[in-house]
């Protein structure tokens, strides 16, 4: 049988947290935020007021990251007037973490009262007609083919139902939001559909095929177990994906972790307007 957690051990890490977080006198947060590759500095940002820097290897129960160029720490700090939790560092399945492991910060932020999550991510673009490297694109739905969940098992009802919709996770209020502020700046956000693959080999051309015929319009290796975990916990999700790179096959050239880097680094500037814009708003 999978190895699976006990609402004792999310406990473990929301009170360590909740109490990290009274001792500085930050209110209880509503909202969260996980960086994606080359967003990591956005923690550093002047709009969050008196940020408090908590190591994930700090936190009791928590999974510490092994992506080298992630940092692994959770900041704290007040935006608008509002507590926003910022993870610093994800999990991703081709780490070695079981699935549930992997939205192990999804779950932490239910129990703290978290009610809405902006979660980035890179992503390879599967439609160069209309899709470019750089583009940042709100994802309105997604495809998963593995076969793991992350709330495979026995359902924790402190968490949610055993059951449970995932039409409307992807909340279109936030994602119309987020395009109005896009428009504010001076750019505009696409809409797509991204398609979840465990890595953390790139795709195949075959499959990249297989998946635009199936609807994706984004690939990646991230985000649909924290977005599948906060559906189950009642949590309104947006999400925006940076095109780091044409998908396997599109242009023929071999793919590389340093291109997914390069462009997230290059166009961080912009996420970090579109993200000044939108976190005062969720
Ligand atoms: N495939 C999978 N994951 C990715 C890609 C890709 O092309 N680009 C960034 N993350």
């Amino acid at each position: 049988m999978l190895k699976t957690p006990t609402i004792a051990m999310y406990e473990t890490s929301a009170d360590y947290l909740r109490e990290k977080l009274h001792t500085v006198g930050l209110p209880a947060p509503t909202t969260a935020v996980i960086l994606g590759s080359g967003l990591g500095t956005y923690a550093e940002a002047e709009t969050i007021q008196n940020k408090i820097h908590i190591p994930y290897r700090d936190i009791p129960e928590f999974p510490v990251s092994t992506v080298s160029y992630q940092k692994g720490e959770l900041v704290a700090g007040e935006v608008a007037g509002k507590t926003v939790l910022f993870f610093n560092g994800r999990f991703h399945y081709y780490e070695g973490w079981e699935m549930w492991e992997t939205a192990y910060p999804v779950s932490v932020c239910h129990l703290l009262g978290v009610k809405t999550m902006l979660i980035t991510n890179a992503a390879g673009g599967l439609r160069p007609e209309t899709l470019t490297p750089g583009d940042l694109i709100c994802v309105t739905d997604h495809i998963k083919l593995c076969a793991d969940s992350p709330v495979r098992g026995k359902n924790l009802p402190e968490m949610g139902e055993r059951f449970f919709d995932m039409q409307s996770v992807y909340d279109r209020s936030l994602i119309a939001m987020a395009k109005a502020c896009a428009n504010e700046n001076g750019f505009s956000l696409g809409e797509g559909v991204y398609a979840y693959m465990t890595g953390p080999q790139f795709e195949t051309p075959a499959e990249i095929r297989m998946l635009r015929l199936l609807g994706a319009d984004l690939v990646g290796m991230s985000t649909v177990p924290e977005v599948i975990c906060a559906a189950h916990c009642g949590i309104r999700v947006l999400c925006i994906s940076c095109v780091t790179n044409y998908a396997a096959g599109v242009t023929g050239a071999p793919m590389t972790e340093k291109e997914v880097l390069d462009t997230s680094a290059s166009i961080a500037g912009k996420f970090r307007t579109l993200l000044d814009a939108v976190i005062p708003k969720l």
